[in-house]
């Protein structure tokens, strides 16, 4: 038979290729994850991420002028907590003087219309480097969600637009939406974690703010990363609990989920790219192993055609300055 359909006709020019193209990246797509620490003048590069920073106060807020002025409008908030002010009860974290309280209201103060997340989870703030707290070497469930119900509203008084629990804990969407509803703020919002993995991705991150678990790992909270069904099932029931945004984490061995959790709800979607994957693309471009930016692009691509409409990156600024 003759050849009548050639699909390279589609690939032949830059313009053909743009014009049929089905997915594109915008600055809209990201969410960018900002640590924060006490201090000032502070921007320290975080060692196993290179290129990033912890940033005190004064600093923060130019870097949050800097992102609003390259159309990134939202960001993720983590603290960095001195060794001092950790607990096993979640103290600090519910502090509304709190270096978490006072970084909200700094970005607001400098851009008010900033989306501003807050990571809520007690593992910065946790003497054990747990996402909750600990009795008998067990991470406790029910009195955890009791504090992070309490942290969340702590953040949404501070000026959080919206909250994201990352502990995995059972229930806590439930226990938060309540109390927030309780107080009034019904208009701020949850992204939740939903599905997270258990996973040695997050190495560079609790480098980044001290908080790698001082026993044992977090198998018992986060899920096991050989189970696919199992996402469903937590990301169903957040939404149920009353998660505005659902997501998944980590991204690129995961797309499996983010595909199959965006075919089945009807919340929008998330995906963090966590420190690991980011810290594996420096380490390697630096070799002049991979060519950073094309890898990183198309890393960046494969998020959204998996189906994520929110991208939590370190990558966001990089990305932005080459899409120009
Ligand atoms: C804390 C939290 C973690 C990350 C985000 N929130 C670490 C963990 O669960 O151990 C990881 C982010 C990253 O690796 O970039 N609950």
């Amino acid at each position: 038979m003759q050849q009548l359909r050639r699909n390279r006709r589609l690939r032949t020019n830059d313009a053909i290729r743009s014009l049929v193209r089905e997915y594109t990246i915008t600055p809209h797509d990201f969410l960018v994850p900002l640590f924060v620490v006490e201090g000032k003048g502070i921007k320290e590069e975080i060692p196993s991420m290179p290129n990033y920073y912890r940033y005190s106060l004064d600093f923060l807020k130019d870097e949050v002028k800097e992102l609003w002025a390259m159309g990134l409008k939202s960001v993720l908030l983590f603290v960095k907590v001195p060794d001092d002010l950790k607990d096993n009860k979640g103290t600090e974290a519910i502090n509304a003087d709190g270096l978490m309280q006072r970084a909200i209201q700094t970005v607001k103060e400098v851009a008010p219309e900033l989306l501003v997340m807050t990571d809520v989870a007690l593992d910065p703030y946790s003497s054990y480097g747990h996402d909750g707290i600990v009795e008998d070497g067990y991470i406790v469930n029910d009195q955890t969600c009791t504090i992070l119900a309490k942290m969340a509203l702590s953040h949404a008084q501070a000026g959080a637009d919206f909250v994201a629990p990352s502990d995995m804990m059972d229930g806590r969407i439930l226990a938060i939406r309540e109390l927030l509803e309780k107080e009034n703020y019904k208009n701020t919002g949850i992204m939740s974690y939903s599905a997270k993995y258990a996973s040695a991705f997050y190495g560079p991150f609790r480098d980044a703010l001290d908080s790698a678990p001082g026993f044992g790992d977090k198998k018992t909270y986060q899920m096991d990363f050989a189970n696919r069904d199992e996402a469903i099932k937590e990301t169903l029931i957040d939404i149920e609990e009353g998660a505005d945004i659902v997501m998944v984490k980590p991204g690129l061995c995961y797309l499996d989920i983010v595909r199959d959790v965006r075919d089945v709800v009807d919340v929008p979607v998330a995906v963090y790219q966590v420190s690991g994957e980011y810290a594996m693309v420096k380490a390697a471009a630096a070799k002049g192993w991979l060519d950073h930016d094309t890898v990183m692009m198309e890393q960046i691509m494969a998020f959204k055609r998996a189906g994520a409409q929110v991208i939590a990156s370190y990558f966001a600024k990089d990305v932005v300055k080459l899409l120009g």
